[in-house]
C-alpha cells in the first residue's frame, strides 16, 4: 500500500487495543502519528514504545468528548508535524446490559464518547483539512463502527445504536465533504468481536448476563459463525485502516468495510 509522503495523522484511543495497532501500522508506513487518549499514563507508555522503534510519534491527551482538547490536539499536531491529513476516530467504550436493566446515565456517557466524540473529530478534522484550513490539503478519515451496526445481538442495545450512528455519520460526512469540495474521504470499518480489553469485557459480560453459558462457549460460537474460521486480530483492523488511508483507496469514500471474516453474513 502506498501512503503519500509527508503525511500526519491523529489516532484517538491510541494507548492500547486497535488504536495502538493502527498508530503503529501508520507509523511503519512512514506517517507521522499523534497518538491521543484520555489515559495519560498509558498514552506515555504507548508513545515511548513507538518512538523507541524509530517511529515519528508524539502524544497528546485527548478526551474525545472535550471540544477544547480537540482544538488543542489538532493545533499541536500541525505545529509538530507540519500538517494533518489523516484522522482515525477510534476511541470508544462498550456497554452490555439487558434492556430491563438499562442505565440511561451510562447510555448517555457511551453516546457522548462513541457518537459525539466521533462527530467532534469530524468537525475539527474538516475545519483543519478543508481548503483554507490550518492544514488545508484535504485528507482521509476512518471511523470505527462495528458489526454491531449490521447484526442483531442481544445485550448490546445502546452500543449497537452508537455504532449504527457512526456508520450513518460516515456516509453523511462523505457526501458533505464531497458537496463542499473539501478533498476529504470519510470511511468506516466494521470489525467483528476481537480479543482486546473491550472485546474480552464484552465476552465476559455476555456470560454474566446469561446470554451464553460460558466465556469459552461464546468464543466457540463466534469462531463457528465466522466463515474464515478464526477470531480477527488487531493487525487485521490496522491493515484495513491503512488501506482506506492509502493512495490505492483514493476513489473510495462513504464505505463501511467489514473486517469480520464474513461474520455478518451468517
Ligand atoms: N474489540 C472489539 O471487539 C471491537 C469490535 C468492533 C469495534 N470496536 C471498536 O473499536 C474501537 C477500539 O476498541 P478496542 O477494542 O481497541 O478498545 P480498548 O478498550 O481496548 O481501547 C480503547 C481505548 O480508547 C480509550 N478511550 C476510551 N474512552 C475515551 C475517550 N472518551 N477519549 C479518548 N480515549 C478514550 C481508552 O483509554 C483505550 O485506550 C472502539 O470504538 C470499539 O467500539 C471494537
Amino acid at each position: 500500500m502506498t501512503m503519500q509522503a509527508g503525511q500526519s495523522a491523529i489516532v484517538t484511543g491510541a494507548a492500547r487495543g486497535f488504536g495502538f495497532a493502527i498508530a503503529k501500522a501508520l507509523a511503519n508506513a512512514g506517517v507521522s502519528v499523534m497518538l491521543t487518549d484520555r489515559d495519560a499514563q498509558a498514552l506515555e507508555t504507548a508513545v515511548s514504545e513507538l518512538s523507541r522503534a524509530g517511529a515519528k510519534a508524539a502524544g497528546a491527551v485527548l478526551d474525545v468528548t472535550s471540544e477544547a482538547q480537540w482544538e488543542e490536539a489538532v493545533a499541536v499536531t500541525i505545529a509538530r508535524f507540519g500538517g494533518f491529513d489523516i484522522l482515525i476516530n477510534n476511541a470508544g467504550i462498550q456497554m452490555s446490559q439487558l434492556i430491563d436493566d438499562l442505565d440511561i446515565d451510562h447510555a448517555g456517557q457511551l453516546f457522548s464518547i462513541n457518537v459525539m466524540g466521533t462527530a467532534l473529530g469530524l468537525k475539527h478534522a474538516f475545519r483543519a483539512m478543508r481548503p483554507g484550513g490550518a492544514a488545508g490539503r484535504g485528507g482521509s478519515i476512518v471511523n470505527l463502527s462495528s458489526v454491531a451496526a449490521l447484526t442483531n445481538t442481544p445485550g448490546v442495545l445502546i452500543y449497537s445504536a452508537s455504532k449504527s450512528a457512526v456508520l450513518r455519520m460516515t456516509q453523511v460526512a462523505a457526501v458533505e465533504a464531497g458537496a463542499l469540495e473539501y478533498g476529504i474521504r470519510v470511511n468506516c470499518i466494521c470489525p467483528s468481536l476481537m480479543k482486546t480489553e473491550l472485546g474480552n469485557d464484552l465476552i465476559e459480560d455476555f456470560a454474566r448476563l446469561g446470554l451464553s453459558d460460558s466465556v469459552e462457549m461464546l468464543a466457540e460460537h463466534v469462531v463457528s459463525r465466522t466463515p474464515l474460521g478464526r477470531f480477527g486480530g488487531e493487525e487485521d483492523v490496522a491493515n484495513s485502516v491503512l488501506y482506506l488511508c492509502s493512495s490505492e483507496a483514493s476513489f473510495i469514500t462513504g464505505v463501511a468495510l467489514r473486517v469480520d471474516g464474513g461474520f455478518a453474513l451468517t
